[in-house]
């Protein structure tokens, strides 16, 4: 790493983008891509990402498998809110409009050595780079959003194919709430969105709604867990409900969340079925501060100054509530407002 030949290729997903990108390797087929400083570079089981630290090249290993569930979320979610970790020392952290890429930076030993290593980027370009890794790195048959028993083990080996219809997954944006007319639609066999295998159990029935005349498109309302038993991914959070700055993002897990997230505000989880385990860092240096089972029914807070990642050992159904208020990372950055929402 480090002396690859990589030249400029026009972005398949950003207009006027341009990723920096290798030719493919002779042995295992995979392209290397650069960013910055940055460098990733996958063979059959790992993805290596390597940064200029003192002189000389620090590089870090991961999974193959986790890398990608990981860089999924990022680029499924816009960078998401605040921090996304794909592991304990590489990740992003969203400043709106630009995008920290860090190696290290939140890892002890690595930061004290001054061996982490933190660039900023515009966000299309980091987004078109992780976009073009996708692209090349996912192989046939691998599902970076499904649960591991149900994509295989096809992520792993040679360069064989590609997946893009599981990676360009496009979401219609909700409105206001799923099944109004002019908004995205409820899931149903016919579109495509089968009850999944751990949710058979599923009541499937609808609510019955009798607006007055006059008021059908203002009254709704839907089978939220009919909605859910339909999902076809895991750890990703569709917007169900739209208030100003309210956000209703419901989601089904299963096996491990595929990223740490460091939160820039206060979020809300209610566990609507079945059980996880979250592990609840501090954001800064990784030390463990808490571990809860949330079990269905009950509600917690996770607080402004953590990070976390969630463990379910079987499908289940969790309500995530999110402020997308814009003021939120500074008031919570400035101390004017407390990292948790309720004092006892
Ligand atoms: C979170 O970081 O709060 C989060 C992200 C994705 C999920 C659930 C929770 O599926
Ligand atoms: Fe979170």
């Amino acid at each position: 790493m480090g002396d690859m030949n990589f030249k400029a290729v026009l972005s398949k997903t950003q207009p006027q983008v341009e990723v920096m990108t290798s030719e493919p390797d002779r042995a295992t087929g995979y392209r290397s891509f650069r960013l910055g400083g940055f460098e990733f570079q996958r063979d059959e089981y790992f993805a290596r990402i390597s940064w200029p630290a003192k002189g000389t090249r620090m590089s870090h290993v991961m999974p193959v498998d986790a890398f990608l569930r990981a860089i999924m979320r990022d680029v499924a979610w816009g960078f998401f809110y605040g921090w996304v970790n794909f592991d304990h020392v590489v990740g992003t952290k969203n400043l709106y409009g630009r995008v920290e890429l860090f190696g290290g930076r939140y890892f002890a030993p690595m930061k004290s050595a001054g061996l982490d290593h933190t660039e900023t980027f515009e966000s299309p370009l980091i987004m078109a780079t992780f976009k073009a890794i996708l692209a090349d790195w996912v192989n046939a048959g691998f599902d970076p959003f499904a649960a591991p028993e149900e994509t295989g083990k096809t992520v792993y080996g040679p360069k064989n194919g590609d997946n893009l219809a599981a990676i360009d997954r496009y979401r219609v944006p909700t409105k206001r709430m799923p099944g109004l007319p002019g908004d995205s639609p409820l899931r149903s066999d016919a579109n495509g969105f089968k009850v999944n295998r751990q949710f058979t159990d599923v009541p499937q029935d609808e609510p019955e709604v009798k607006p007055e005349p006059g008021f059908e498109k203002e009254l709704h309302a839907f089978n939220l867990f009919k909605y859910l038993s339909r999902s076809d991914v895991t750890w990703n959070p569709s917007v169900t409900a739209v208030c100003n700055a309210s956000l209703a993002c419901p989601t089904t897990e299963e096996y491990i969340l595929p990223i740490v997230h460091g939160n820039d505000r206060v979020e809300w989880f209610v566990q609507m079925s079945d059980e996880i385990t979250w592990e609840v860092q501090d954001k800064e240096t990784g030390a463990l501060r808490a571990r809860i089972t949330m079990k269905a029914g009950d509600v917690a807070a996770m607080p402004a100054d953590i990070r976390h990642q969630g463990f379910s050992p079987k499908r289940s159904m969790l309500f995530v509530w999110e402020n997308a208020n814009p003021e939120l990372p500074k008031l919570y950055e400035s101390g004017k407002l407390k990292p948790y929402p309720v004092e006892f």
